[in-house]
């Protein structure tokens, strides 16, 4: 049910390590047999090692023996609803496939769109 994803990504996000830019984000997955996954972001003090909650989430799933995924939700504070980084479009795209994406802001707006929508013409196992 969506709705239980949004919850989870916004339980993840109350968790973010986001000192450096204050801009907390929440993300989950659900797994093809229906188990959700999430993740929240976690800034570092050496900025570019820092990681988004879209793939802490998917990271977690698949370390835990995921490789099958129905849908991502991706929640933020902000009026323009927020949309995965490229990195993360790129991961997920890889090992997600074509799936729904819910960006959902803390007002409750609501916006869904694909992730081929989100990452068109991509490179991935198809070129290897
Ligand atoms: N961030 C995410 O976690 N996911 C997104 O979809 C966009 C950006 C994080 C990375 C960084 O911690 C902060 O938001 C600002 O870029």
């Amino acid at each position: 049910m969506s709705q239980e994803l949004v919850q989870a990504a916004r339980e993840a996000r109350s968790r973010a390590v986001a000192n450096y830019s204050n801009f907390q984000v929440g993300a989950a997955v659900e797994t093809g047999d229906g188990e959700i996954y999430s993740g929240c972001n976690i800034e570092n003090s050496s900025y570019g090692l820092t990681m988004c909650a879209e793939r802490v989430a998917l990271f977690k799933a698949v370390s835990e023996g995921h490789l099958n995924f129905r849908r991502l939700c991706v929640v933020a504070h902000s009026d323009k609803l927020t949309a995965p980084c490229g990195a993360c479009r790129q991961v997920i795209w890889d090992l997600c496939g074509d799936i729904p994406v819910l960006l959902v802001n803390l007002k409750g707006d609501q916006l869904t769109v694909s992730s081929a929508e989100l990452m068109p013409y991509p490179f991935d196992r198809s070129f290897l």
